[in-house]
């Protein structure tokens, strides 16, 4: 998509701007740091601790992008033995050629591993290793379907006033049906009308610290 460029934030890392919506991918007060805040502190880690070692541990996220959440929970994952199954959906797959120049401060393997993510082909269940599988959907959340429950959901939409259908309570409710019991919702958004259509739908919510530049941010859990 040509509406789509590179952008530097505050901490060094990359971001993606899209034009059309004039919206960032990620937070300008930085990528990584917001990434690693909200959906690996918050989300990967808070799930882990909950799950036993011979369980493996279900992730969706809603807006796969650059793939940056999903290359962290798997650097963030291999010490802990947990087996993890991590879906992405994304409607608007980024080009090879805007991937290749972002910047995350990998280290040479690690940027190998993120290189690999983005060669993966689509709409197929890939195992990276034996406790690492990965499903890159090309579909818009609205018509995703899937018969499987999630652990934790990495809700990773643009911002409800730039992508206000994705922020409704009907697609709330749809992802209440898509987390198993006591699973979560993590999201860097902590409007309070979103805190509220989502407690409607059933999910207990928790405002928590958020990252550098946002005062907080919503987990929300399936408490059945
Ligand atoms: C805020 S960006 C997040 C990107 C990503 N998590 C990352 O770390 O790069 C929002 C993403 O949602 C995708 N998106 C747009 N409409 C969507 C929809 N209807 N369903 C799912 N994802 C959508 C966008 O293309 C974009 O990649």
């Amino acid at each position: 998509m040509k509406q789509l460029r590179l952008k530097i934030t505050a901490d060094g890392s990359s971001t993606i701007y899209n034009e059309k919506i004039d919206e960032n991918y990620h937070s300008i007060h930085g990528a990584l740091q917001e990434s690693m805040h909200v959906f690996i502190d918050k989300g990967l880690l808070n799930s882990l601790n909950k799950t036993f070692k011979n369980e493996n541990l279900k992730i969706l996220e809603i807006g796969w992008g650059t793939g940056l959440n999903c290359a962290l929970t798997y650097f963030n994952s291999t010490d802990s033995k947990i087996k993890i199954e991590y879906h992405g959906i994304e409607p608007f797959p980024v080009a090879d050629n805007l991937i290749a120049k972002l910047n995350f401060s990998f280290n040479n393997s690690e940027q190998e591993f993120f290189k690999a993510l983005h060669q993966l082909s689509w709409n197929k269940n890939h195992f990276i290793n034996s406790s690492f599988s990965l499903t890159k959907h090309e579909s818009t959340f609205e018509n995703f379907n899937s018969l499987e429950q999630f652990d934790l959901i990495y809700f990773d939409a643009f911002a409800p006033r730039k992508q206000p259908e994705l922020w409704l309570k009907n697609i709330f409710e749809k992802i209440y049906g898509l987390l198993r019991a006591d699973g979560s919702l993590v999201t860097y958004c902590a409007k309070g009308q979103v805190r509220r259509d989502l407690e409607a739908v059933g999910l207990s919510v928790e405002r928590l610290d958020g990252p550098t530049g946002k005062r907080e941010m919503i987990r929300a859990t399936k408490n059945i």
